[in-house]
């Protein structure tokens, strides 16, 4: 490729990243957002890592949110280190039951499981905790069991999940959707470059692919919980026909895809926007497919608390998401 297509690329990437939608009541207290819309009544609800799982809602995909209580006011059934502390939630909407899948560990460590609680509406109080789904993992496995991510192909309830050691995994949830299938997790993707920096991963389906966005760096750091320039979170994308496998990830490749797009980053750091990451993707009836995610404004502060919910409008035309 020439240099100035090269160069006009990384240029066009640069500046292209559009700023969150405006967003008004508590639009903190965000660390790896949930979002969904209650089909009975278009309610929107969003959760959030930490202690018993925060749920918000709101009348609309902008706001006002507004606290209403907790999925797991009592902590999560599952008896190891970090169950009053549930992290990554990940809400689905299946046969009239809402699924909330959560991870219980310790940062840092591969003592690590991932739970499940259901819901007929997610109010507070209204949420059942199934505790674990069977997918877990201990120290000295390949892959670390939290940052759960369900999507239903034809069917099936494929579970994607992982975070560092050897990154992202697939494996699947049998037809309840509340326990493991038994099936052995295989890798979805790899950054070989360690610490091996992927996690928080979620699959969507648009048109003829499936896309593996994920989080590339630190959530978080010390003292300050600021991760350093340049390592904190960015999102990032691969894409495959199957959703089991054959993701074309851009910096692998990295002429191929410049030549297609112009980009690897689906979204990074830009203006007061700081680590954006722990993102998923919702096809909303007003915005159409939008990426949500957090992101901590440099002039606010870098704690959970402070984290603020983004959320852009997706544009797939290119084949690729840009936001
Ligand atoms: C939590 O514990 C309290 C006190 O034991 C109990 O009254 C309440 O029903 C529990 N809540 C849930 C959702 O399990
Ligand atoms: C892969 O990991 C390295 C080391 O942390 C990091 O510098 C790089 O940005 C990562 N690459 C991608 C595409 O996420």
């Amino acid at each position: 490729m020439a240099t100035w297509l090269l160069l006009l690329a990384l240029a066009a990437y640069a500046t292209a990243f559009s700023n969150p939608l405006a967003c008004s009541g508590t639009c903190t207290d965000t660390h790896d957002p949930s979002l969904i819309r209650r089909s009975s009544d278009g309610t929107y609800y969003r959760f959030a890592t930490g202690g018993g799982i925060d749920i918000y809602s709101s009348p609309s995909l902008t706001g006002p949110w507004t606290l209403q209580g907790e999925v797991l006011p009592n902590g999560s059934g599952i008896d190891s280190p970090g169950s009053d502390d549930a992290w990554a939630p990940d809400v689905h909407y299946i046969d009239s039951t809402y699924y909330l899948y959560y991870a219980v560990s310790t940062f840092g460590t591969q003592e690590s499981a991932i739970g499940v609680a259901t819901s007929a509406t997610m109010a507070p109080g209204t949420w059942t905790d199934h505790g674990s789904t069977g997918v877990e993992s201990v120290t000295g496995d390949d892959y670390n069991a939290i940052d759960p991510n369900l999507i239903v192909v034809d069917g099936t309830n494929y579970f994607t999940f992982g975070s560092f050691w050897a990154d992202i995994f697939q494996t699947t949830l049998a037809s309840d959707a509340l326990a493991w299938s038994g099936g052995a997790p295989h890798n979805l993707e790899l950054n070989a470059t360690a610490p091996q920096p992927s996690e928080g991963s979620y699959v969507y389906q648009y048109g003829a692919y499936f896309y593996l966005f994920f989080s590339s760096g630190s959530c978080c750091g010390y003292d300050t919980d600021r991760p350093a320039p340049g390592d904190e979170y960015k999102i990032m994308v691969c894409r495959s026909e199957e959703v089991t496998g054959g993701y074309v990830c851009p910096y692998q490749l990295p002429d191929q895809f410049y030549a297609q797009t112009g980009g690897t980053l689906v979204l990074g750091s830009h203006g007061v926007v700081y680590g954006p990451g722990g993102q998923g993707v919702y096809d909303d009836p007003t915005y159409g497919p939008v990426l949500y995610y957090h992101y901590v404004d440099t002039t606010i502060g870098y704690a959970d608390a402070d984290k603020l919910l983004g959320i852009n409008q997706i544009d797939f035309s290119s084949g690729w998401p840009v936001v």
